[in-house]
């Protein structure tokens, strides 16, 4: 079970160390559970420095497939493996509704970091009207089927509608989008979308639900260690 929280653009470097610093206190003793954080580019560093000597990984919210060249604003896995980084989310519906990632741009992402050795979280998931078309399964077939299955690799299901929202979806509705994506590309599959302490059981008790990328509620220390501890006891 892995629970990853997506912090987005919140947080500077010294909130995150902060934070860490409170989360790693919190979460000491804590097994049954692999937890990350992933702070946005200019708090990487602090929050590795401040988790080098816990359990609490750090992973990147994007990566180039370039390991370096004329790419501004771009960011390479060697980069992140250098800062002690150790892995990237990839392909969140947030870069392909507003920086124009696609499929074929997920894609080449996905494999440059499995290459250099990062894990990587890779999102797909379907638009509301996607969903009131009848074309969640296609759209997670596209999604899906451009990704090859590696020991590094965990897909997050994270259906649009659900996202910052507080809709979340029933953990019937997670537990077969995950069946279908498993079934596509065989690794581990977390739910994102409005995962709070309050639902976390429920959703993360699903047999095909093997952790969650949470956004809102990993930010305050409290709820995202809360989280960490219901699925810790799953
Ligand atoms: P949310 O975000 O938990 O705030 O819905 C999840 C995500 O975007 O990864």
């Amino acid at each position: 079970m892995l629970i990853a929280g997506n912090w987005k653009m919140y947080k500077t470097a010294s909130d995150a160390a902060d934070f860490c610093r409170a989360l790693k206190a919190r979460l000491a003793g804590l097994d049954g559970v692999d937890v990350a954080v992933c702070p946005p580019y200019p708090a990487l560093a602090a929050a590795v420095q401040v988790l080098a000597d816990s359990d609490v990984a750090v992973a990147a919210q994007n990566v180039h497939w370039e390991s370096d060249g004329a790419f501004t604003g771009e960011v390479s896995a060697s980069m992140l493996r250098d800062l002690g980084v150790y892995g990237a989310i990839v392909g969140h519906s947030e870069r392909r509704q507003h920086f124009g990632e696609t499929d074929e741009t997920v894609a080449r992402r996905v494999a440059a970091a499995l290459e250099a050795g990062l894990w990587v979280i890779a999102c797909v998931g379907e638009l509301e009207q996607e969903r009131g078309a009848g074309e969640t399964e296609e759209v997670l077939r596209r999604q899906v089927s451009v990704l090859e299955a590696h020991d590094q690799l965990v897909i997050a299901y994270e259906p649009v509608w659900a996202i910052g929202t507080g809709k979340t979806a029933t953990p019937e509705i997670a537990e077969e989008a995950h069946a279908l994506i498993k079934s596509i590309v065989d690794v581990p599959v977390l739910y994102g979308g409005s995962v709070k302490p309050d639902n976390a059981t429920e959703l993360l008790g699903q047999p095909n639900v093997d952790g969650a990328l949470v956004g809102g509620a990993s930010l305050e220390v409290e709820s995202f260690a809360a989280i960490c501890e219901a699925a810790a006891t799953l």
